[in-house]
């Protein structure tokens, strides 16, 4: 009799759980992202045709592959394909200076806070859709922005409108634990010396060009904030997507001798990073763009910088056929 009880008792309290799980569940699935507050930042922008050609270098390796429209042939968005699916459905903004479907109206200080700490002005934090610069210098961040501002052929307004983003219900769940704005840099960011060439290839393969990012385990256990806490850094591994959607695996870029690049030279890896040629004289595949905006004294800055970062031995076929 009194198991009975205890059973039926038992059977209540597990339907109860179940029901309070279920309408958690419809909560997150029906509500959007979280709003957080937005730092109040005053920005002065200075742009000079020096800073707008420096930012214009920046965005085509970081921004704009993300956000040209190759039917307006402007950055008014696109249906982003090469992002893991679990994420939900993602589409880039439209930033042309339009002033409604674009970023026309936002302020200089706006653009800041999205750039470095992934806040839009209404408070809804960016998902990992699109990477953070919160390391980036104070002189870059300007540069970024006076390019933005500027009357480069790509910027200029576009009525094209891509549909808002459908973030999955992992996504949501993420944006309610795991994922959250980052710090607005409350004092200077310095740009380090190039003659520095540690230094600076530090600055370039984290803070600047994001190498890391795509280069570490899993953009899951990246540190934004302090790279070097990233899971497997630079040791590859993590899951990409071509824009087929097809899996694309991040090579080890550590020198370890037989898993990384420890047996390359500067010069392959110059060929490798500015002109996308690999050792075996065939070409990298997408989502590894060359970079030709940036000069080959960069490229082996971070050649320079990748020699000090401690060796993994993780070894990795990028492409799977
Ligand atoms: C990996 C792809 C990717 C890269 C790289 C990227 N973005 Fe984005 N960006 C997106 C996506 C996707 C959104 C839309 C996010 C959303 O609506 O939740 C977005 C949103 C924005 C917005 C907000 C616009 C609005 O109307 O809400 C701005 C501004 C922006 N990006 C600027 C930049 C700049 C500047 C860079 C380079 C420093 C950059 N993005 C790099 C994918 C990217
Ligand atoms: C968007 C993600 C992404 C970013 C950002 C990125 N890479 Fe890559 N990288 C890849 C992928 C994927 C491959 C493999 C492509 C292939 O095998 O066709 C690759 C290949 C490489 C290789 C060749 C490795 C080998 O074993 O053949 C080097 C070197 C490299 N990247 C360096 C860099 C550097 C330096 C940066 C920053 C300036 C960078 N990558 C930024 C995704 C990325």
């Amino acid at each position: 009799m009194a198991m009975k009880k205890l059973l039926r008792i038992a059977a209540y309290v597990l339907g109860g759980l179940l029901l309070i799980v279920a309408a958690v569940v419809l909560f997150l699935s029906m509500s959007g992202l979280p709003k957080h507050e937005v730092p109040e930042i005053t920005y002065e922008l200075a742009p000079t045709p020096e800073k707008v050609e420096r930012g214009a270098k920046i965005a085509a390796v970081v921004c704009n592959h993300c956000h040209m429209d190759p039917t307006t042939r402007r950055l008014s968005g696109r249906r982003v394909e090469d992002i893991d699916p679990a994420f939900g459905e993602v589409y880039s903004s439209n930033i042309t200076q339009h002033p409604e479907v674009g970023i026309g109206k936002w302020t200089d200080a706006q653009l800041a806070v999205l750039i470095r700490s992934g806040l839009k002005p209404d408070g809804t934090y960016v998902p990992p859709y699109m990477p953070k610069f919160p390391l980036l210098s104070d002189d870059d961040l300007e540069a970024v922005i006076a390019y933005l501002r500027s009357d480069r052929q790509e910027l200029q307004p576009s009525e094209s409108e891509p549909p808002p983003c459908k973030p999955s219900l992992l996504t949501k769940i993420l944006s309610r634990t795991a994922f959250g704005p980052l710090p607005y840099p409350k004092t200077a960011v310095q740009h380090p010396a190039p003659s520095d060439q540690v230094a600076y290839g530090r600055y370039l393969a984290t803070g600047q060009l994001g190498c890391y990012q795509c280069h570490s385990a899993d953009f899951k256990t990246n540190s934004d904030l302090i790279p070097e806490e990233s899971a497997g850094f630079f040791g590859g591994g993590n899951k990409l997507f071509d824009m087929e959607g097809k899996v694309v695996y991040a090579p080890n870029i550590t020198i370890h001798k037989t898993t990384g690049i420890g047996a390359w030279t500067e010069e392959e890896f110059v060929q490798a990073v500015k002109w996308g040629r690999n050792p075996d004289g065939g070409t990298y595949a997408y989502p590894m763009l060359p970079y030709t905006t940036i000069s080959e004294e960069d490229v082996r800055a971070i050649y320079a910088y990748l020699k000090t970062v401690p060796a993994i031995e993780n070894e990795v076929v990028a492409v799977v056929e």
